[in-house]
């Protein structure tokens, strides 16, 4: 699903966020990406839905060369990508519920499904009683969660959260991480960047390790318990 050959990135003038980096995820994997804060997770993310461009090296995600993309060859390829930023990014002028609907309807479902689907991930997430509150209306954690649920609404192959519980407390936490996993069992892939160390230790997943800008090591998917 997606395969790094040899990937550099370096920011103008010349700061080497990324180096060298070798990198496969199978379809259906669910895989942390780890590291300290400026190790370069967030940039591999951005590299996957084109927010940024190799400086060298081949990035393919579902099969294609996303340099070689067209405008519309970008469009679609983030459609099939549900992406939760670090920033949340959700419209300050739009409920909750339609944060998350609009998601789905500026790809064609109908007005009434999305916001149906919507309101059904929202309750999921623990927000049943917030959807008509806006963004800044919501915490922190609130707002993480409505980013998760458009991520979500339009069941997309690959799942690319950035520090998805940075904000929460460690119960939402771990239950924001069932809900990824309950994607992963319908066999979305997942990429989860974090630094927090102890999603880790909780939830034994395949773990790819970035210091510096490398990868420094990692671990494979480990059965439960172990
Ligand atoms: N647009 C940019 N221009 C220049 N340097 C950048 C830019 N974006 C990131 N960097 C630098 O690249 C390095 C990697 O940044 P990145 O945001 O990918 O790290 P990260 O692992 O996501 O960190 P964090 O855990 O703090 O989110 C950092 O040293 C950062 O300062
Ligand atoms: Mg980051």
């Amino acid at each position: 699903m997606v395969h790094l050959f040899t990937v550099s990135k370096i920011y103008p003038p010349s700061y080497p966020a990324l180096t060298d980096i070798q990198l496969d995820i199978e379809k259906g994997e669910f895989v942390f990406l780890s590291g300290p804060s400026g190790a370069g997770k967030t940039t591999l993310l951005k590299l996957l839905f084109r927010e940024e461009e190799a400086t060298d090296g081949q990035v393919v995600v579902n099969g294609r060369n996303v340099a070689r993309l067209s405008n519309k060859g970008v469009a679609r390829l983030r459609q099939e990508i549900g992406l939760v930023f670090q920033d949340f990014r959700l419209l300050a002028r739009l409920t909750a519920l339609d944060n998350v609907a609009l998601a789905a309807e500026v790809v064609g479902m109908a007005r009434r499904e999305s916001r149906r689907k919507a309101f059904h991930l929202l309750r999921e997430l623990g927000l049943k009683d917030r959807h008509n509150a806006k963004p800044p209306a919501l915490s922190g954690g609130e707002q993480q969660r409505v980013a998760i649920a458009r991520a979500l609404v339009n069941d997309p192959l690959l799942v690319l959260a950035d520090e998805p519980t940075g904000n929460l407390d460690p119960e939402m936490a771990d239950e924001t991480m069932r809900l990824f996993a309950q994607m992963h069992q319908r066999g979305t892939t997942v990429v989860v960047a974090t630094h927090n160390t102890g999603l880790l230790e909780r939830f034994h997943h395949r773990v790819v390790l970035l210091q510096q800008g490398r990868v420094a090591g990692g671990r494979k998917e480990c059965p439960a318990g172990v």
